[in-house]
């Protein structure tokens, strides 16, 4: 159970739900001021999360709410985290747009009546001054899986590897300190393509088995590496890891099938180093063959305040 008071933080999920929210600032006119309103309600973003929370705190509503480069100024009037920057479009051996996006709400829980009684509660309070440019609703598929079968969140830092993962460290970045650079990319999955490759073959893609989710050993040079090879940043002897939360998404129906993207890292630099790997390739031409079933929708950079910074921001 996430402890109350740490509600916006807690950013390593598992939960059962997920809605995913970007939003842009309206127009303003000189008796509508967006980039104020809104400021105001991310400020307050900790007590509308209790608001909602308390009704059962058994179901770990989380909430942590992302802002843009472009809008940082207008919207927290903070000095710039040292990383903070909009995501640039990557044009490699795959394509992964950038996209609009000014502030970001991650809604977790593990029923679904609270994000969207949280997301009801936030949308009234904008008032109008925000416009949702896109929403994405995730579900935890069987045993954490992503729809091409294999389990997802494996490698993620736990218990008090977290912290050093995720969140700027002060004496490095003051301006950034305690919060955490946060990616999110929507992503559309094309089963039918995904489900006529071999299960050994899906199984090389990924860098582990599917049924059992053990580790493959890793590829030769000359090969194209597993997605788990080229998302592993080492720099100097050391890991950067990152905290991912992705969730499944689609409507059956509709023949939409997707996989919404998130990761909390404490560099934008660790990020950037891990899609330029499976976009661009390793070496150039090698990259992720993931993406060959899978093509990027959005991309954006976001910053996540820490809990002390948020309740400086508008005017509470
Ligand atoms: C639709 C898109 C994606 C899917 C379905 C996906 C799925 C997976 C799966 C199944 C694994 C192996 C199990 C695990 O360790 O969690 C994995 C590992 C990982 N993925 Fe992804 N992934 C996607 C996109 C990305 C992106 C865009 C990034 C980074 C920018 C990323 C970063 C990582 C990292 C860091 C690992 C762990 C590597 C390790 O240390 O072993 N993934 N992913
Ligand atoms: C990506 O680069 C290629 C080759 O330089 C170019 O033809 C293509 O138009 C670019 N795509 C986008 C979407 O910018
Ligand atoms: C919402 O915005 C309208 C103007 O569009 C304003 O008249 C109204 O007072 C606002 N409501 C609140 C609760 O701020
Ligand atoms: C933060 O960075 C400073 C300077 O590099 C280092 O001495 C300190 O151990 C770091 N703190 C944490 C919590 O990683
Ligand atoms: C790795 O080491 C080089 C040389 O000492 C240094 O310039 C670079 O900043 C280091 N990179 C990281 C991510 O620590």
């Amino acid at each position: 159970m996430i402890p109350p008071g740490d509600l916006i933080q807690t950013v390593n999920g598992g939960t059962a739900y997920a809605t995913f929210l970007t939003l842009v600032l309206a127009a303003s006119t000189p008796l509508f001021n967006a980039s104020s309103i809104a400021a105001n309600v991310i400020g307050a973003t900790n007590d509308l999360t209790r608001n909602v929370a308390v009704r059962s705190w058994s179901h770990n509503l989380a909430v942590t709410v992302g802002i843009g480069a472009n809008a940082w100024d207008q919207l927290t009037g903070l000095p710039r985290p040292a990383e903070l920057r909009p995501f640039e479009a990557i044009n490699g051996s795959q394509y992964a747009p950038a996209t609009p996006g000014d502030i970001f709400y991650h809604i977790r829980s593990d029923r679904p009546d609270l994000p969207f009684e949280f997301e009801r509660q936030l949308i009234d309070q904008f008032n109008g001054s925000v416009k949702v440019q896109d929403k994405v609703t995730g579900f935890r598929y069987f045993d954490a899986r992503a729809l091409q079968g294999f389990v997802d969140g494996t490698s993620n830092p736990v218990g008090s590897l977290i912290d050093p993962a995720t969140r700027v460290n002060g004496s490095i970045d003051p301006n950034g300190a305690g919060g955490s650079y946060l990616l999110t990319q929507k992503y559309s999955v094309n089963l039918d393509k995904w489900n006529q490759l071999p299960t050994d073959q899906q199984e090389k893609v990924f860098g582990r088995t599917k049924p059992d989710n053990i580790e493959l050993p890793d590829q030769a040079p000359a090969d194209q590496k597993p997605h788990k090879q080229l998302t592993t940043v080492i720099v100097n002897g050391t890991q950067h890891d990152i905290v991912r939360d992705n969730m499944p998404f689609g409507d059956p129906s509709e023949d939409e099938f997707g996989c919404f993207f998130i990761g909390y890292s404490a560099a934008v630099w660790v990020l950037q180093q891990m899609l330029d790997n499976m976009f661009i390739g390793v070496p150039p031409g090698k990259y992720d063959r993931l993406l060959d079933f899978t093509a990027a929708e959005t991309g954006n950079y976001w910053f996540v305040p820490s809990l002390e910074m948020l309740l400086t921001i508008g005017g509470n």
